[in-house]
């Protein structure tokens, strides 16, 4: 696991857009493991800067992302599907929509739909490049303290410390869903590469925690103690002191 501080969020967004272009340069069929999130926001729109002065084809780019809440339309604007829509795949318009894959938060069939998504992953993966943020409580995806380290994708329950956090993004507290369909984490350790944002204060005590080195399920991102290839990228304010 390497850690690299590149000072600000702005100069860690531009390098992890730079390494998600690259791969869709070298590998027109890049499969991508995409997250949601703040910390995504400024990579996502200096990769639509990249793609858009290059006008590269990403007509075979395959994406998965890592969760969705359940409740929530496509097009309810908290939903991820909302999102990269609107951060990514509306302002680059020359994805297939057809290779982008979100889990259905509004599958009348959970259990059902969690299955889908796995198999959908497992045939069509293994994903090159999974980026992830972090949460304060260690979480990965909607992978909550305790999560199982063989989970397959799965219904979450949100811990409060996910919803509080989330709240920011809605109206008030109360709108913010308590369920989510996330990867799980034997889901996530697939992928090839693994790329980590964490900026700002409230994210250091995780990395901290993260770069310890030991796993602990109370911490669920300290799995990546266990894959060979992840890169974490930091702004000062998340790095350890
Ligand atoms: P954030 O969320 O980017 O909005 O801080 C990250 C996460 O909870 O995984």
């Amino acid at each position: 696991m390497k850690i690299t501080n590149l000072g600000t969020a702005a100069r860690a967004s531009f390098y992890v857009a730079c390494e998600l272009y690259k791969e869709m340069l070298v590998q027109p069929s890049a499969k991508l493991g995409l997250a949601t999130g703040g910390t995504m926001e400024q990579v996502y729109s200096e990769l639509v800067n990249l793609l858009v002065k290059n006008d590269l084809d990403v007509s075979n780019v395959k994406t998965f992302n890592l969760d969705e809440y359940i409740g929530l339309s496509a097009e309810h604007k908290e939903s991820y599907h909302y999102y990269m829509q609107h951060h990514l795949f509306s302002q680059y318009p020359h994805f297939d929509q057809s290779k982008l894959h979100i889990p259905d938060g509004k599958a009348t069939d959970l259990d059902q739909e969690v299955i889908d998504y796995e198999q959908r992953i497992q045939q069509q993966g293994p994903i090159d490049i999974q980026l992830l943020g972090i949460g304060e409580n260690g979480h990965i995806g909607f992978n909550e303290p305790g999560t199982d380290m063989h989970s397959q994708t799965h219904v979450v329950d949100l811990t409060e410390s996910t919803i509080k956090a989330n709240s920011y993004y809605f109206d008030n507290e109360s709108e913010v869903p308590r369920q989510a369909i996330s990867m799980g984490i034997s889901t996530i350790l697939k992928a090839k590469r693994i790329i980590l944002l964490a900026f700002g204060e409230r994210k250091r005590e995780a990395i901290t925690q993260l770069l310890d080195g030991k796993v602990d399920t109370a911490v669920p991102a300290t799995i990546l103690n266990a894959h060979p290839n992840v890169e974490i990228y930091v702004d000062d304010d998340a790095a350890p002191q």
